[in-house]
């Protein structure tokens, strides 16, 4: 459990007469709490290794006015550790099962978020995620042993980060539609109510981008939580695109490296 004694003095301050929920999420490289009382709630992240909580700050706060995310409470760094306390968006995950039932519905949602984050405007973006930096950046997290194989697609046939590493470079497909992206589009990280979107969280891989980035997870997203590939089709009809099997595939196995 959490050790409220151990956060930093500025951190408590704001939270500690608050009742805190740990939120277990799976993937995540940071601990996330859900902190509330009788009349606010809050989301504290903390992150206790080399992470990408500090990216999410500054893209969460870039983002303030431009696009609806979670206000920023806190952010700070004590003995190693980072904190982030952000303001709680009100509505449901995607993924949760009021909006699981209702998957019309949801799709529609999804290809909403993907048009609000496309009209976020790139001029004064300081966020490069085009494949050139991308791709530094997987070589990176090669280099230094962070490509956890243990949690790829089972149809991710590579025996090894380096030879995934090796054809990503190789078969880059053309980046004909860079825009904002959000870098992790799937439905936990999207938060709305029935018939609205009211927020994006988990930021750290936001910038620009190919827009296949989004769609791409999006759609791996849709499958692991409909269990079909059945509403790829409703999304691409929504978005007025068609559908790229080459760029589906690539942004996939490029997520592998993250
Ligand atoms: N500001 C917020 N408002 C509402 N719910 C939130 C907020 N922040 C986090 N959550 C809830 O906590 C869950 C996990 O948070 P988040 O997506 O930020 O972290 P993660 O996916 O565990 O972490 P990582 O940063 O390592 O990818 C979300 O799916 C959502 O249910
Ligand atoms: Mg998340």
């Amino acid at each position: 459990m959490l050790n409220k004694e151990k956060l930093p003095y500025d951190l408590r301050e704001k939270i500690s007469d608050m009742f805190f929920t740990r939120i277990d999420t799976g993937e995540s490289g940071a601990k996330v709490f859900k902190v509330s009382s009788d009349t606010a709630s809050y989301y504290l992240k903390i992150e206790t290794a080399a992470g990408e909580l500090e990216e999410e700050y500054q893209k969460t706060r870039w983002l303030q006015g431009k696009l609806e995310v979670p206000d920023i409470l806190y952010f700070g760094e004590e003995n190693k550790n980072k904190y982030m306390l952000l303001t709680e968006i009100n509505g449901r995950i995607l993924c949760d099962k009021e909006h699981i039932r209702n998957p019309e519905a949801a799709i529609k949602l999804l290809a909403e978020g993907l048009v609000k984050l496309g009209g976020v405007d790139t001029d004064s973006c300081p966020f490069d995620n085009r494949l050139e930096k991308k791709l530094e950046k997987a070589a990176e997290n090669v280099r230094l042993n962070r490509v956890n194989m243990t949690d790829w697609e089972e149809t991710t046939k590579f025996s090894n980060p380096e030879s995934l590493l090796n054809y990503l470079y190789k078969n880059r497909p053309p980046e004909n539609e860079v825009i904002f992206t959000h870098g992790d589009y799937c439905l936990p990280n999207i938060i709305a109510e029935l018939d609205e979107i009211t927020g994006f969280i988990d930021l750290g891989r936001a910038g620009i981008a190919d827009i296949w980035q989004d769609i791409a997870l999006c759609m791996r997203s849709m499958h692991r939580n409909f269990g079909t590939r059945k509403y790829e089709e409703l999304l691409l009809e929504y978005l007025g695109r068609k559908q790229d099997k080459e760029k589906l595939e690539y942004y996939i196995l490029l997520d592998e490296m993250f």
